[in-house]
């Protein structure tokens, strides 16, 4: 069975009830990942872990080596990537603790190295129409609706640079383009996913509403508390997900770099 990488955000830095096996420090021409990789097996099935911003969570988003990690987990065998996001909520109706299983990105990052391919092997254009695996989309949908997790299906991930929060205007702004929720991290993951022909897909967990929104000011301290409040419902939903992925891939993922280079 191929091996399926979960990527923890900001209060998930494990899996509970992760059989540990071993830990793995992976070198990359590109740097060093943002932590050991936790391998591991549940329900039978290889997971090998891996938290964004460190064990500690001592690296912020502006800083993550993003091609590092992308490129730790193809060298370690992983097809498939389930990325879990804490996101801010702009959708009407998006509450804290809600979790959404995102299907289109708007980039707003600036500063960040977003690709494999600088020249040197090629030029390089995936196809990023569809950012994330669709294949994996409706295993989620399918898991939450069988383990009774409430999951919404679709939404528009604003990705910003960070590490600072958002003005009310910006999230203003992000509404009228279609933003569904906002966060720091969700990009370039997913584009540097798809060059490495890894599935990846992610499970937004709205953490707090986002600015302006509410008339509380946000918190680092809110964030944490609706995170923790939701590993649970994470760790039921990722148990079932396991399950229910096919050994095989039907998806266009694994063939993204076919007609991609000049
Ligand atoms: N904005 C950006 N990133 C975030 C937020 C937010 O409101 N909440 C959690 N991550």
């Amino acid at each position: 069975m191929s091996k399926i990488g979960v990527i923890g955000g900001s209060g998930l830095y494990g899996i509970k009830g992760l059989v540990l096996k071993s830990r793995k420090k992976i070198n990359t021409p590109f740097g060093n990942p943002s932590e050991q990789y936790l391998m591991g097996e549940m329900e039978n099935v290889d997971i090998i872990f891996l938290p964004r911003h460190g064990k500690h969570h001592n690296i912020p988003p502006h800083m993550i080596n993003y091609r590092a990690n992308i490129w730790g987990f193809k060298k370690l065998g992983v097809e498939r990537i389930l990325s879990v996001n804490a996101v801010g909520g702009i959708r009407k109706g998006l509450r804290p603790g809600d979790i959404v299983i995102m299907n289109q990105i708007l980039d707003m990052t600036k500063n960040r190295k977003t690709t494999f391919y600088d020249g040197k092997e090629g030029v390089v254009h995936i196809d990023f129409t569809e950012p994330y695996c669709p294949e994996l989309h409706q295993i989620l949908l399918k898991a939450g609706k069988r383990v009774k997790v409430p999951v919404k299906n679709g939404g528009t991930y604003v990705a910003v640079e960070g590490p600072r929060l958002e003005t009310a205007s910006e999230i203003k702004s992000f509404a009228i383009l279609g933003g569904d929720v906002v966060g720091m991290t969700g990009m370039p993951e997913a584009s540097l996913s798809r060059e490495l022909e890894i599935c990846y897909s992610s499970i937004c967990v709205v953490a707090n509403y986002a600015a302006g929104i509410s008339k509380n000011k946000l918190t680092v301290a809110e964030v944490m508390d609706t995170m923790q409040a939701a590993t649970e419902k994470l760790k039921i939903l990722l148990r079932e997900t396991f399950t229910l992925i096919p050994e095989q891939r039907k998806c266009a993922c694994k063939d993204a770099l076919k007609e991609a280079k000049i």
